[in-house]
């Protein structure tokens, strides 16, 4: 498979989350390469491990209180030298500044070994066994500013055994663990190329402009606007049509000049879609992995903007004038 995530492992210990990550991208098919490993503990034995499998590992000072600033700049420096698409922390053990977490949105991944929301920060076995729970388990998370708080992408449940200890619980979910995080990770990085997951994201966005339904052109997905009778497509879903290599947004720009503009300065954003070109149609580039939404949701408006019926299009510049 060739265009796979470029994953920045972190670590702080052992790194067994971190080596079955590494182990499962070794298949031809996985949609994920782990580029970096690094963390906080420069004497992380999971390092060395990484280092022996052939992967690029950076050893970061370890961050005392005042060198914390200093510390989370060059982590940040670090994984945009890598081109890191996604940052996996597999028991990373410091808390993430705000800016941080802010400036790596939709990136961060975290595994916790527990079934959140239950149990977020430590001791998570001992608080399961505590409260007599039938199982403790692990998740998959996105990071979010709150600890251990983001939206689950995925969790395991493990049983509890009689005369299961903090210590012989952690062993077996971290079995769980090692198949978990591997199999988010992966779905996790297939999305950005899969047709459906961005046919989902667009249809989010169309429907947040007023009077938008579906309409198929030529068999494509599309999004019309107005009433059904009268509706005009704004938005089609092109999906490699006609041998092109794009899954493509096709949106109405103002004229061939503009087209031909936009697309001989960023070739790998803009295309001229075979048939649609012609009348008027810009193709988006949307099957990469630094697809900015706001700037898709920006070109949907617009597009919404000429084809909406008038009594439309004046709300919507009543409310911009506000
Ligand atoms: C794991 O239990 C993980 O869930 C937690 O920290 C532990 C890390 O273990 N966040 P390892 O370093 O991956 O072996």
């Amino acid at each position: 498979m060739t265009n796979k995530a470029r994953v920045a492992v972190l670590i702080s210990g052992a790194g067994s989350n971190m080596a079955a990550l590494l182990y499962a991208a070794r298949a031809d098919s996985c949609p994920y390469e782990v580029v970096l490993v690094t963390g906080d503990n420069p004497d992380a034995p999971g390092l060395i491990l990484a280092e022996a499998e052939g992967v690029p590992v950076v050893r970061l000072p370890r961050p005392t209180r005042d060198s914390r600033a200093l510390f989370f700049a060059e982590l940040d420096s670090t994984l945009r030298d890598a081109d890191v698409d996604l940052v996996a922390l597999a028991g990373f053990m410091r808390i993430l500044p705000v800016e941080f977490v802010a400036a790596w949105d939709g990136k961060l991944l975290n595994i916790h070994p527990s079934l959140l929301p239950k149990y977020r920060g430590l001791d998570t076995h001992a608080r399961a066994l505590a409260a007599g729970d039938a199982h403790g388990g692990c998740s998959v998370h996105w990071v979010s500013a709150e600890v251990d708080a983001g939206e689950i992408l995925g969790q395991t449940q493990v049983a509890i055994l009689p005369g299961d200890t903090a210590e012989t619980l952690a062993d077996r979910v971290r079995i769980a663990e090692h198949q978990l995080y591997p199999r988010i990770l992966a779905e996790i990085a297939a999305r950005p190329l899969d047709a459906d997951w961005i046919e989902g994201q667009i249809d989010a966005l169309a429907r947040t402009l007023p009077e938008v339904a579906r309409k198929t052109s030529h068999g494509a997905p599309g999004w019309s606007v107005g009433p059904e009778k009268t509706a005009k497509l704004f938005a089609i879903l092109a999906d490699r049509h006609h041998g092109e290599e794009a899954i493509g947004l096709l949106v109405k720009a103002s004229g061939p000049d503009e087209m031909s503009g936009l697309i001989e300065a960023r070739p790998d954003h803009y295309y001229w879609p075979k048939y649609y070109g012609a009348s008027g149609w810009l193709g988006l580039k949307l099957n990469r992995r630094d697809v900015d939404w706001d700037e898709v949701m920006g070109w949907l408006t617009r597009s919404w903007t000429s084809a909406a019926p008038a009594r439309l299009t004046k709300l919507i510049r009543a409310a911009d004038e506000l």
